[in-house]
């Protein structure tokens, strides 16, 4: 069976052919950060309008690569939550009407579930059960996958998510969105040991991550104590940008290596999969792959497939599928990830 999967939960307009179960014959996404670069985070509103300007063509686009026509699809898969609802209302409409048009299934699907099953398009041996950190702009947390319905919370930020944090840093060295490639590419050539930037624990939950006072501190650093963002950097900062950004990308990693690890362990997995745009990061896989201990497998997609996308939607909603799971035509949205019914 021939899934379209589609994701207009955020910023990106994304769809994707799937041969169920776990074959990508196309993945196409159009960005807009361009569109928000000049509002210092993702505007709602003017996500939104881009989605409905370009949601159809990017559905073409991913029927045309993908070498079929509407009429071969079996099913259509949509992310209705967790994400921005006037977003997530652009594709569950596009979906809908074409589901309706072409008399064949649709299936909401949950965004972060779907970033813990991506891997699988490329690991045809995973399986569950299985751990899955998902870091990304909007979202940082660790899954125990039992099985297709198990899909079970076990950690999460109390502020930040990882990527945001990258973001906001960015802006802070003066570098383009999104930040998490750009604080990464100056980093290469810099010093993880120039500045000790802090790993911050909570209390009483091992498995919680909190990125608000790493962010503050970077802003500190080059600003000096209780510096502002606009303020111009101290006097005396001796320090290179690679090495802040070097220093800034360990103490992340860091963060989320352990976190990973000791959550595997506490899980009893053998497959630890990493995904959100987050995972593309370079540092988080070198370091995930000499900490990791043996007998634990870490699969790292592709960063296309890390990234929003619709593969993984399309995959996620193959999924619930074939477990008899399917949605009605007054599927709704969701914020938060919480569904009133
Ligand atoms: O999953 P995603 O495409 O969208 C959300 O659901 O947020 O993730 C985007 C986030 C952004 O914050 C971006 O800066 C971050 O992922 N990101 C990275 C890297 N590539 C993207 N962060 C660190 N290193 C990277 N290489
Ligand atoms: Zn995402």
């Amino acid at each position: 069976m021939l899934v379209l999967g589609i994701d207009t939960s955020c910023d990106d307009t994304a769809a994707a052919v799937l041969r169920a179960p776990r074959e990508v014959l196309s993945n196409e996404v159009a960005t807009q950060y361009d569109l928000h670069a000049a509002f210092g985070g993702v505007v709602p509103e003017i996500a939104s309008r881009a989605h409905a300007e370009r949601v159809t063509l990017v559905i073409e686009r991913a029927l045309h690569t993908a070498g079929i026509s509407q009429a071969d699809l079996g099913a259509i898969a949509v992310t209705n939550r967790p994400g921005l609802v006037g977003s997530l209302m652009v594709g569950v409409a596009a979906a809908k009407s074409l589901a309706l048009t072409l008399g064949i299934p649709l299936v909401g699907v949950h965004h972060i579930e779907a970033h813990c099953t991506a891997a699988m398009a490329e690991h045809e041996d995973l399986d569950y059960p299985f751990l899955a950190l998902v870091a990304s702009g909007g979202h940082t947390a660790i899954y125990h996958c039992r099985g297709p319905q198990a899909v079970e919370l076990m950690g999460q930020t109390i502020d930040d998510a990882a990527g945001e944090c990258f973001d906001k840093v960015a802006v802070m060295l003066g570098l383009p969105q999104p930040g998490g490639p750009s604080v990464s590419k100056l980093a290469e050539h810099g010093n993880v040991k120039a500045v000790r930037f802090p790993r911050a624990r909570v209390k009483h939950d091992p498995l919680a991550f909190s990125f608000s006072g790493v962010k503050t501190a970077v802003l500190y650093y080059l600003k000096g104590p209780g510096g502002r963002r606009d303020a111009p950097d101290r006097a005396d900062l001796d320090v290179s940008y690679e090495d802040v950004a070097a220093s800034f990308e360990q103490a992340v990693v860091d963060v989320l290596v352990q976190r990973s690890l000791l959550a595997a362990e506490q899980a009893g997995v053998s497959d630890l999969v990493i995904g959100g745009g987050v995972a593309a990061n370079r540092r988080l896989r070198a370091v995930l792959a000499e900490r990791a201990p043996e007998g634990l497998r870490v699969r790292f997609p592709s960063p296309a497939l890390c990234a929003d996308n619709g593969a993984m939607i399309a995959l996620r909603g193959a999924e619930m599928l074939r477990s008899g799971i399917r949605s009605d035509l007054d599927l709704d949205v969701s914020a938060t990830g919480e569904l009133a019914r």
